[in-house]
């Protein structure tokens, strides 16, 4: 199934319909890489002129989710077997690829990187985490998670978890001030003096934008408070 389109359930019904008797996703998504800034014109440039290319491996790998738990939750498709396809590189892809859906898997990007060997590893890591959790066959792990992706005006937003911010690791770059200044809620205060962050609790949404940018995990989650009702 192609990825370049908004709804991929509608060509997937009509494959079943048609006699399809499983579905493989995601294939390359259109793109253009880049810019040649002295040929002016898009890589790989061949002969002075480029064309619209195929993008895949590991940067494709959320869209490729994305789609296969479209297929994997759509009322018409159930029972459809799902080769999951796009990015997969390491085991615990595998199992992503397989909880939300999949039932079997396909790589490409990622062999022509490192080669066949690469699949024992995912084999290995794949088999410890089933007997980790105690899966006795991969079956029992397809689509697990799919029911857990719920619409995001269902999600519970009743509470909030604040961030914690571990002051005897901060190495005090600043990130985290930066980041929630510039591009959340300006609810950190930077005190200049020992470049500690403090936290403005009653600015702060609970959005752990700080928490993904400081380079040293000093900021973990912290309390949870239910909001007030009005
Ligand atoms: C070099 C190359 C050639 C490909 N050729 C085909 C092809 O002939 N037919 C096809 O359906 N998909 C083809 N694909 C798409 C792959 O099967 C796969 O869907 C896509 O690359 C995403 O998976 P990946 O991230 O593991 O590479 C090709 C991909 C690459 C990188
Ligand atoms: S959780 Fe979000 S709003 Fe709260 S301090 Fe961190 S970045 Fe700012
Ligand atoms: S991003 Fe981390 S290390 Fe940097 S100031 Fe914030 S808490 Fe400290």
């Amino acid at each position: 199934m192609t990825p370049n389109i908004g709804d991929m359930s509608k060509p997937a019904i009509a494959s079943i319909e048609g006699g399809a008797t499983g579905l493989a996703t995601i294939n390359t998504i259109k793109s253009i890489t880049g810019i040649d800034l002295d040929h002016m014109t898009a890589l790989p440039v061949i002969n002075g002129k480029s064309s619209v290319s195929g993008y895949s491996g590991k940067a494709v790998k959320p869209i490729a989710l994305r789609f296969i738990h479209e297929l994997a939750s759509h009322s018409q498709l159930k029972n459809v077997p799902i080769s999951g396809i796009g990015g997969i590189e390491t085991w615990e892809d595998c199992i992503e690829f397989i909880l939300l859906g999949s039932s079997n898997l396909q790589v490409t990007t990622s062999i022509m990187q490192y080669g066949y060997r690469i699949v024992e590893d995912m084999i290995s890591g794949v088999s410890h985490f089933m007997e980790e959790k105690g899966f006795d066959k991969l079956e029992d792990m397809v689509g697990i998670a799919v029911n857990n992706v719920i619409p995001a005006e269902d999600l519970d937003r009743s509470f909030v978890i604040y961030p914690e911010f571990d002051t005897d690791a901060c190495v005090g770059c600043g990130r985290c001030y930066i980041s929630c200044y510039d591009g959340g809620h300006q609810a950190i205060k930077w005190n200049e003096e020992d470049r500690k962050p403090e936290l403005i609790k009653d600015n702060c949404v609970g959005c752990h934008l700080c928490g993904h940018v400081c380079p040293i995990q000093a900021i973990s989650m912290g309390k949870l408070e239910y909001k007030e009702i009005d």
